[in-house]
């Protein structure tokens, strides 16, 4: 058994534990991709996609709970979504609010840890400070819904680096103590295990910049099913399909 297989509770699939014992990913990534496009076919605002994207994020949040997955990781808005049209950019900071004032005793009655990865500081600064607070009242719990938010793997790859450099300015660190563990130690959210399952929903099949430095060893699953509808049935496809994956991380078998 692989070290980190041990670790995180997971156990090699092979014939006889798949039968006792379904490998469940301990952290879970999400593209919710194709709200715009459920909402065109509807005749409906691109909104009315994102709304009922968050009704999709709330059911696969349960889900997860009766599967163990530990942490759920939602790509909500890139760093590149700012380049939407206004009315969009804002509506979606609104679902945002909306959903951290509306969902925040829900995540505190069920222990979930909520926190947001990104640059918080784009961000509008009430909503700003809704996240800081409902991320400081749940900061103890075990179970994480972790929202990215203004978020890009490679703005976050650059911000590690210019905290590191600005480290090494002031004589903290050398150039020599810059290896794998001090770069991914200053990641948004560095005691997070990397994902070790990414779905993505709609039909695409890209990265799209999210998680790129945690996602190194990821598994990777891909549905036609556009979020808003992405069912227990794809859910349960999706695991179902990473637990038969053979994760061996770049060694032997
Ligand atoms: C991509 O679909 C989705 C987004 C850019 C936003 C995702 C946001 C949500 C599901 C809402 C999450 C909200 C909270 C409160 C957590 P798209 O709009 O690019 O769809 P398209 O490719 O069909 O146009």
């Amino acid at each position: 058994m692989a070290k980190e297989d041990d670790i995180r509770g997971n156990v090699p699939v092979n014939a006889e534990n798949l039968a006792v014992r379904p490998v469940a990913p301990v952290h879970l990534a999400v593209i919710m991709d194709g709200n715009g496009r459920w909402a065109i076919a509807r005749g409906r605002k691109r909104l009315a996609g994102h709304r009922a994207g968050v009704d999709a994020l709330e059911r696969v949040l349960e889900w997860c709970k009766d599967a163990g997955v530990k942490v759920l990781t939602v790509y909500a808005f890139s760093t590149e979504n700012w380049k939407r049209p206004k009315d969009e950019v804002s509506g979606l900071m609104k679902l945002f609010s909306t959903f951290i004032r509306m969902k925040s005793r829900k995540l505190v009655h069920e222990r979930i840890r909520f926190r947001v990865i990104g640059r918080i500081d784009d961000l509008p600064p009430e909503l700003a400070a809704d996240i800081a607070k409902l991320e400081k009242e749940t900061a103890s719990f075990e179970r994480q819904l972790v929202l990215a938010v203004s978020y890009g793997g490679r703005a976050e790859i650059a911000d590690a680096a210019r905290r590191i450099a600005a480290d090494a300015a002031a004589g903290k660190i050398r150039p020599d103590d810059v290896d794998e563990a001090l770069v991914g130690s200053r990641l948004y959210a560095p005691d997070l295990p990397d994902p070790d399952l990414i779905i993505r929903t709609s039909g695409e099949q890209r990265i799209s910049n999210f998680l790129l430095w945690e996602c190194a060893y990821s598994e990777f699953y891909f549905t036609d099913a556009l979020w808003p509808d992405f069912s227990r049935e794809d859910f349960d496809a999706a695991l179902a399909s990473y637990a038969t994956r053979d994760r061996r991380r770049g060694g032997h078998a």
